[in-house]
């Protein structure tokens, strides 16, 4: 598969078999993870990987905790609307009560993506920028997602959670932020693909 294919045909999967993965495709989507760009070279990313079903469980009872808090909100997450299963002109509200999280039950591989803001090389000099850890930690998830689609897996680029609850759980380090959680497992059925604006809409030629 080259690499536009990879890019093309991933979706986000909200369903998984429980079958599991194979270490050495665990591996594999880490280390193209690893190569992923980042500011001075800094690599301010750390992964946790939880595969274990209680653990697993316990995320999806958090993530529920967040719902019923809002904190999903109040810790910026709101970029996750609209959710994928609402409908047109449902209140984000609404379908945040409908979005299930139960799935992640299911998931074999979760990996939490912690991001360093002070990694150990530090970018220096006026081109530094505050967010490049996020912008590195993003570029390293889509990595992952397109390695993960390279061979054969799904995934999931998951966010709909409170991150003090699940930072604290997965015991990050309270100066680093957790980012995301990746889910990888095989696929149990094909999600729709949710359309694009035309790309042309989205680019225009600078005209001096
Ligand atoms: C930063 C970010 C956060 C996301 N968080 C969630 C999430 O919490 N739950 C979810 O089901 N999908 C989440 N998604 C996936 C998007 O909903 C999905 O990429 C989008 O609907 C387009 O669908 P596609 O990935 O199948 O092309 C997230 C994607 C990004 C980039």
């Amino acid at each position: 598969m080259d690499v536009f294919e990879a890019i093309e045909t991933r979706r986000s999967h909200r369903a998984y078999k429980s079958d599991p993965v194979e270490p050495e495709k665990i591996d594999r989507i880490l280390e193209a993870a690893h190569w992923a760009p980042s500011p001075a070279n800094g690599q301010p990313w750390e992964f946790i990987i939880i595969s274990d079903p209680n653990s697993r469980e316990h995320l999806v009872d958090l993530s529920e905790e967040a719902r019923k808090t809002g904190n999903i909100e109040l810790h910026g997450f709101s970029y996750v609307r609209p959710i994928p299963q609402a409908q047109p002109g449902e209140s984000f509200e609404n379908s945040v009560n409908r979005y299930s999280v139960s799935f992640l039950k299911k998931v074999p591989v979760i990996i939490a993506v912690v991001g360093d803001p002070n990694p150990p090389i530090k970018p220096v000099g006026p081109g530094r920028v505050q967010d490049g850890y996020k912008y590195a930690c993003a570029a390293a998830i889509q990595n992952m997602l397109l390695a993960a689609q390279a061979l054969g897996l799904a995934s999931l680029w998951f966010t709909f959670f409170d991150n003090e609850l699940v930072s604290r759980f997965l015991n990050v380090d309270p100066d680093k932020n957790l980012l995301a959680l990746v889910c990888l497992g095989y696929a149990a059925g094909t999600p729709p693909t949710p359309g694009r604006i035309p790309a042309s809409t989205k680019v225009r030629h600078y005209q001096p």
